[in-house]
């Protein structure tokens, strides 16, 4: 009796709660150029001890490395018969972790991609090359159209050449004032400008809604000129159904669920409840409290330390 009280109350308090509409608030950058910013490099020149180090392994810095930066990566391609003499030409690599593209430069900030792709175990060691034995250039007009937004750094929305490699400091805090060394809560996501729920999950989500999301200027499956600040959900339009799709992978089924809990329902718990960026964590995640969203990788009951087993695949990354 008690429990149907207490359901029938909360179906109440949601359907009177009115959806938000995502593009309702901001601006954005679509049409206008691309804005003059601080490289990393400068920012590390100062920040090379509290971030510096961590950032060497980051994902996001490793998403796309120069060959020679790139360690065994290369290595691992030239040993198969058909890939060798292909190997020879890459200039840098796309992925990291757990499956690896090659590139190959194509002028400025063009790169043409390899069709083969390697997996690797947790161990980094060979798992299987795709395409071991048909391996081709695809075209750089594949990663300039499908690829550069979410893998490198400031793409033109006019050539679709793209500024820098892996993510610079620019894609999360933005255009930079040298002034925050004074006054911190001049910088996106210091900890005096961390409170913005909405542009905070608008920068993590400029990149992490895969597959189901496009840019409605350029068609493009990546957000056009996207700046941090910016409302992306002006231009950027998204299924949100997907947050609650059973078919898609918790891996990314959380992230539109976050995405679309911040941006529809007005929840303020953003990525960085769950995740600590520069710490490459989630520690911080076993404090929230227990959510429907929880269940995206736990079961309802029993202990946490169950985590439901599921593989990450995505038709855009072609993995
Ligand atoms: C909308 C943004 C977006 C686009 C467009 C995109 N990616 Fe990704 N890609 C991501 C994100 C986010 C991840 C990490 C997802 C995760 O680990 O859950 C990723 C992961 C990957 C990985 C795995 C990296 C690793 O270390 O294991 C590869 C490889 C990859 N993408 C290749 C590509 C290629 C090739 C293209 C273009 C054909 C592409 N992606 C287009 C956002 C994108
Ligand atoms: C992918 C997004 C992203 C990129 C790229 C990024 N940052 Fe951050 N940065 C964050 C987030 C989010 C925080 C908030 C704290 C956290 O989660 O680590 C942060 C916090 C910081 C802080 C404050 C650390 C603290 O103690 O709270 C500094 C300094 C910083 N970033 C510098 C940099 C520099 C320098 C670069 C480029 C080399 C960079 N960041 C690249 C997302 C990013
Ligand atoms: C001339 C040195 C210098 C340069 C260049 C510089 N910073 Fe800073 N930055 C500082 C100092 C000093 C502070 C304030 C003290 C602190 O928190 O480290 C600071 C603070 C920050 C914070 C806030 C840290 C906090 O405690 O909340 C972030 C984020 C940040 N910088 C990111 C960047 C990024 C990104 C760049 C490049 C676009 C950059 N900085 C360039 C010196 C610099
Ligand atoms: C410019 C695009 C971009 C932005 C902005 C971005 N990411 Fe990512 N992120 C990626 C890509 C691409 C990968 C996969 C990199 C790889 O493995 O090659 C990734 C990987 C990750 C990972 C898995 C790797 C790890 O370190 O555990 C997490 C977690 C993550 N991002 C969280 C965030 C959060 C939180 C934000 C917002 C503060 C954010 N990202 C902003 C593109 C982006
Ligand atoms: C309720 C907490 C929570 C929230 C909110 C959350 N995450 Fe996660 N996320 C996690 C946990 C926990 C993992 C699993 C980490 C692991 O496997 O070790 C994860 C995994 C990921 C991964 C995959 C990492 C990999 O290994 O490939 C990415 C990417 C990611 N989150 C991005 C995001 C982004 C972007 C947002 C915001 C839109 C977000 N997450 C919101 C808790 C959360
Ligand atoms: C994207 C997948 C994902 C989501 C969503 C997620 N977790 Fe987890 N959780 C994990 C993984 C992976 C671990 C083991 C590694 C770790 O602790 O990060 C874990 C571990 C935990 C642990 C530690 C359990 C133990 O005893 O070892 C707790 C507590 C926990 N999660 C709580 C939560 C809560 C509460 C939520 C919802 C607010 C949540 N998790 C959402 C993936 C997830």
């Amino acid at each position: 009796m008690r429990l149907l009280i207490a359901s029938s109350l909360l179906g109440g308090v949601l359907a009177a709660q009115t959806p938000l509409d995502p593009a309702a608030w901001g601006s954005d950058h679509v049409g206008k150029a691309v804005p003059e910013y601080t490289q990393g490099d400068e920012c590390l020149f100062c920040h090379r001890n509290e971030i510096g180090n961590a950032w060497q392994r980051n994902a996001h810095r490793t998403t796309m490395m120069q060959r020679e930066d790139a360690g065994a990566l290369v290595q691992f391609l030239a040993a198969g018969p058909k890939t060798a003499s292909l190997a020879r030409q890459v200039t840098h690599t796309l992925g990291y972790r757990n499956h690896v593209r090659f590139l190959k430069q194509d002028g400025y900030g063009k790169y043409d991609v390899l069709n083969a792709r390697i997996d690797l175990t947790p161990e980094r060691k060979v798992r299987s090359i795709v395409n071991a034995d048909s391996p081709k250039w695809e075209g750089s007009a594949k990663f300039a159209g499908r690829c550069a937004g979410c893998h490198a750094t400031a793409v033109d929305p006019a050539t679709k050449a793209a500024s820098g490699i892996g993510h610079d400091c620019y894609a999360c805090h933005g255009v930079v004032d040298l002034e925050h060394t004074n006054d911190t809560s001049k910088i996106f996501l210091s900890k005096k400008q961390r409170s913005d729920a909405k542009a905070i999950t608008a920068t993590c989500a400029s990149c992490h809604l895969r597959d189901f999301a496009q840019s409605r200027s350029t068609g493009a499956p990546y957000a056009n000129n996207f700046v941090p600040g910016d409302n992306l959900f002006k231009d950027y339009q998204v299924d949100w159904s997907k947050a609650e799709d059973a078919n898609l992978n918790p891996g990314d089924r959380h992230v539109y669920r976050a995405v679309r809990d911040v941006m529809v329902n007005g929840s303020d718990l953003t990525c960085l409840g769950c995740h600590s960026l520069h710490k490459s964590d989630t520690l911080k995640h076993r404090r929230v409290l227990t959510n429907p969203g929880c269940q995206d990788c736990h079961n309802e009951t029993g202990p946490k330390s169950v985590v439901k087993q599921y593989e990450v695949h995505s038709a855009v990354c072609e993995y």
